[in-house]
């Protein structure tokens, strides 16, 4: 079930050596060229990476918030089309939480490293240097990267009582009474 899935994903960061087999990174191939995006535009375009000296360096793609794919089996750099596409954000976002249910799917970890609008240095994009370190073309813009591998720590699922609730709204926008708040 769906939801099964839903509940058990959760963002893995820390990965064990095991490399992750031809046939499973085929199959990361297959959902992603499956992945719905607007008007059937495709946008999109992948990098795997799986060297090491390479998925190092891609950990050092920003500041922080990206050391993960220094241990990850794989990283699945997203990259799309802005001249083709209007809504390229939209696609590899979607593309990229696929990677991430097949992820969690296969018993695989997956965390995602926001690439668009984050910094590498003080005087250059995050986008801009990965764009220089996998020669993509200009005009192919650089999403973020979902890295995944086999997990190396294990997280409990959200529980149900977290969840919340108040931001479904049922038939309209109901905004919630002070006394609603201070009683939840
Ligand atoms: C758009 C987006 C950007 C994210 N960027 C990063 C990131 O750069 N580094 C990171 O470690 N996690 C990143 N995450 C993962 C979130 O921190 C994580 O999904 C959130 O804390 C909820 O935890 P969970 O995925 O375990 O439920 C990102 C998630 C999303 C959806």
């Amino acid at each position: 079930m769906m939801i099964d899935l839903l509940r058990t994903r959760r963002s893995i960061r820390r990965f064990t050596a095991r490399p992750l087999d031809r046939e499973t990174i085929d199959l990361f191939a297959e959902a992603l060229l499956r992945s719905p995006s607007s008007r059937g535009i495709n946008p999109w375009e992948f990098i795997f990476a799986t060297e090491k000296p390479m998925l190092e360096k891609l950990s050092h793609a920003k500041v922080c918030h990206a050391e993960f794919l220094a241990g990850a089996a794989l990283a699945v750099v997203i990259l799309g089309n802005e001249e083709t596409s209007d809504v390229w954000i939209e696609d590899c976002s979607i593309a990229a939480i696929i990677v991430q249910l097949l992820a969690t799917d296969l018993g695989l970890g997956s965390c995602w490293a926001q690439l668009r609008n984050r910094p590498h240095d003080a005087t250059i994009s995050a986008e801009a240097y990965v764009r220089q370190l996998l020669g993509i073309p200009e005009h192919l813009r650089v999403g973020m990267i979902i890295g995944v591998g086999y997990p190396g720590e294990t997280k409990m699922p959200l529980p149900s009582g977290k969840l919340d609730f108040n931001k479904i709204h049922q038939d309209r926008y109901r905004p919630r009474t002070s006394v609603e708040r201070a009683y939840s």
